[in-house]
């Protein structure tokens, strides 16, 4: 695992712009930063979701109608508090079936599996400690009817057009029939949204410097914490919430024997938490080889759930 974090952040480090891959954010402390954040009056998304999940579950399973012994594969589980509703509510109805939670975080997956045994111990679970793009090709592995979850929003974390990519490989992966459940965040008036970055306790600005004290304390590296900035910003055309850290000086930082030079004003590029508008989901469910079976809104119309069958 050093070995390629070190690659990972050489890499982003070397690249212009300066870019930390947002997957590293959740040590044990950025994940229990990123509880902490799930938990703000501004981090709206949480909320949404947990509410949809909390009222309409049933409707999720009914749409989902399994005729057989299924497997419910969640990419990124972090610690499950919203998915806990589901599986709950699927719980009533049989437990033929294995939920399979794969996090790249140790510390997020081993919080989950703790809960859901004390929570939920008539679930059978599979835990699997990966990074989603290898455990993509592990969706392969049988024939069983598949549900896959992709909640949060993790769906809006990828640059460029990944998502397109990334629901591509998961539709070659798997059968036609099988079901997706997405988790979008909705474009939404844009002072929202930046506040959802830009909390007032300052708890975001934290999670995303965690990942500098997380290099220096895994890799040695000497960043100086203090002389970094977070800067979130929201383009309400392209829909993309970016956050940056600001190198506040010209500066040199170590990783072992490498040197890195930040000029003062250079950004890092943190994390992109891009924002659909329903005609987005609807593009995006046909280029990638499904259709939406149903959508699943919050009462604000905040975020939704949508559920996909692959075709
Ligand atoms: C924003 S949290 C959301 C967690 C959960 N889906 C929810 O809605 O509460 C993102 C989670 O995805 C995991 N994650 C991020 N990138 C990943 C990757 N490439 N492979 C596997 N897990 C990843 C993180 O460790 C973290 O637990």
């Amino acid at each position: 695992m050093t070995d390629t974090f070190l690659a990972d952040i050489v890499a982003g480090l070397t690249r212009i712009p300066k870019t930390l891959p947002s997957m590293y954010f959740y040590n044990k402390a950025g994940s229990k930063l990123f509880q902490t954040i799930m938990q703000l009056p501004e981090y709206y998304l949480t909320k949404s979701e947990y509410e949809i999940l909390d009222t309409q579950s049933a409707a999720i399973y009914d749409d989902f109608n399994p005729q057989n012994t299924f497997e419910i594969v969640e990419f990124g589980a972090g610690d499950g508090s919203k998915t806990k509703l589901l599986l709950q509510e699927f719980l009533k109805k049989t437990n033929d079936f294995v939920y399979s939670p794969i996090d790249i975080s140790k510390s997020a997956l081993k919080g989950l599996v703790k809960s859901y045994e004390e929570a939920i111990p008539t679930l059978n679970m599979n835990p699997i400690n990966n990074d989603y793009f290898s455990a993509l090709d592990s969706l392969r592995d049988n024939n069983t009817t598949k549900l896959v979850l992709f909640m949060g929003s993790n769906i809006g974390n990828f640059k460029d057009e990944g998502e397109v990519d990334f629901l591509k490989k998961m539709r070659a992966n798997i059968s036609e029939g099988d079901h997706a459940l997405i988790g979008f965040d909705l474009k939404k008036d844009p002072q929202i949204i930046r506040d959802a970055y830009n909390d007032n306790s300052g708890v975001t600005r934290e999670f995303n410097l965690n990942l500098l004290r997380r290099i220096n304390e895994e890799l040695g590296a000497n960043f100086d914490i203090s002389s970094f900035s977070h800067y979130p910003t929201y383009n309400p055309i392209t829909g993309d919430a970016t956050s940056y850290l600001i190198s506040m000086k010209d500066q040199q930082v170590s990783i072992g024997d490498r040197v890195f030079e930040f000029k003062y004003a250079e950004p890092i590029f943190m994390e992109i938490s891009k924002k659909y508008s329903e005609d987005n989901i609807a593009e995006l469910a046909e280029r990638t080889g499904f259709e939406i079976v149903n959508n699943y809104f919050d009462c604000k119309h905040y975020f939704v759930d949508s559920l996909w069958r692959a075709q």
